[in-house]
C-alpha cells in the first residue's frame, strides 16, 4: 500500500452553534487520488479549508507523516507541502503566466535594493513546467493568465504546485466549470500529478470525473463521512445515490416527472 501522508482523526469543525464537520476520519496517501464527493453544503470546502490552514478544527487531530500537526495559517500548511488550488485556478487574471507562477518566490538578478524580477527566466521556467505536463499550447510566458481557458488555468495552477514541491495537492472542483474536452485535460494532469507521487484530494460533484481518476472515495453528507470505499467497490449508480443522500436516482426522476407534470397542468389551466 502506498505511503500514508496525512491522517484525519475525529476532526470536528463548527462555526458558533453550527456544526459543519462531524468526526471526520480520512487517510491521504502518496500516489493516490482521494475523491471527496458530496452535495452542495455537505462540508467539502470546509473540510479542505481545515486541511489547508484556513480553519483550525475545534477538536480531533490532523497527522502528517505520523505526527500531529496544527496549521494556524495557510502558510503553515503550504510550508508542509500542502497546495490548494481553488476553482478557476486561483491565479491572477491580470498577471502574466511567468509572473503568476512565481508570486511570492520571484527569482531575482542583482542584489540588495537592486533586485529586480527576472522576467525572462521566470517565463522560461513557467512555460517549461507547464509544457512538461503536456500543455503544449502555452508557449509564451508573457501572456496574461486571464486570457487562458479555464482548463489551462487549472493546469497552470497544478503545474505550479508540483514545480514547487507540493506533496498534497487539493483541488476544489477543478472541472466544475469546464467543458468535456478541457475537463478531460485536467483529469489527465491530475493523473500525471499522481504518477509523480503526489497525494491528490479531488473535490467534485461529477461522479464521472471522480470515477475517471479516483483510487479512493469518501462521500460527505451533512458534514459526516457517509461512505468510504475504494475504486471498483461501488457502481456509478450506487455512488450517485449515495451523493443524493440515500434517495435513489429513480426516486428523484419520479419526483421530477411529477413536478413537471404538475407544472404542465398549471400552465394548461392558465
Ligand atoms: N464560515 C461559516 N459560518 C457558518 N456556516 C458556514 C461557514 N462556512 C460554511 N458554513 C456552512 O457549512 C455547510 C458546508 O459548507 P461548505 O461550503 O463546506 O459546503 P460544500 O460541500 O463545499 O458545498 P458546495 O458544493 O456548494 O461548494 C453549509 O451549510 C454552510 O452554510
Ligand atoms: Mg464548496
Amino acid at each position: 500500500m502506498s505511503t500514508l501522508i496525512m491522517k484525519l482523526i475525529d476532526v470536528c469543525k463548527s462555526f458558533g452553534p453550527i456544526d459543519v464537520l462531524h468526526n471526520i476520519n480520512l487517510e491521504i496517501r502518496a500516489g493516490e487520488v482521494l475523491c471527496l464527493l458530496g452535495d452542495n453544503g455537505a462540508g467539502k470546502s470546509t473540510l479542505i479549508k481545515t486541511l489547508s490552514g484556513v480553519y483550525v478544527p475545534n477538536s480531533g487531530t490532523i497527522e502528517m507523516d505520523g505526527l500531529p500537526v496544527v496549521f494556524r495559517t495557510p502558510r503553515d500548511a503550504s510550508d508542509r507541502g500542502i497546495a490548494t488550488v481553488h476553482q478557476f485556478g486561483g491565479t491572477f487574471p491580470l498577471m502574466s503566466i511567468g509572473r503568476s507562477f512565481f508570486v511570492g518566490v520571484e527569482p531575482t538578478k542583482g542584489w540588495g535594493p537592486f533586485k529586480i524580477f527576472d522576467r525572462k527566466k521566470a517565463n522560461e521556467i513557467a512555460v517549461k513546467a507547464v509544457r512538461d505536463f503536456g500543455i503544449t499550447r502555452i508557449d509564451d510566458g508573457d501572456r496574461l493568465v486571464g486570457g487562458l481557458s479555464g482548463g489551462e488555468r487549472q493546469s497552470l495552477a497544478i503545474a505550479r504546485a508540483v514545480h514547487f514541491g507540493a506533496r498534497v495537492l487539493i483541488l476544489d472542483e477543478p472541472t466544475a466549470a469546464l467543458g468535456v474536452k478541457q475537463a478531460t485535460h485536467v483529469l489527465r494532469i491530475v493523473n500525471e500529478a499522481k504518477r509523480r507521487g503526489l497525494a491528490v484530494v479531488f473535490i467534485t460533484h461529477q461522479v464521472t470525473h471522480a470515477m475517471a481518476v479516483g483510487d479512493h472515495f469518501a462521500v460527505l453528507i451533512r458534514g459526516a463521512i457517509a461512505a468510504d470505499f475504494k475504486r471498483g467497490e461501488k457502481t456509478r449508480e450506487e455512488i450517485t445515490d449515495l451523493m443524493a443522500g440515500g434517495e435513489t436516482m429513480a426516486d428523484l426522476e419520479a419526483a421530477i416527472e411529477a413536478d413537471s407534470a404538475a407544472a404542465g397542468n398549471a400552465q394548461a389551466a392558465e
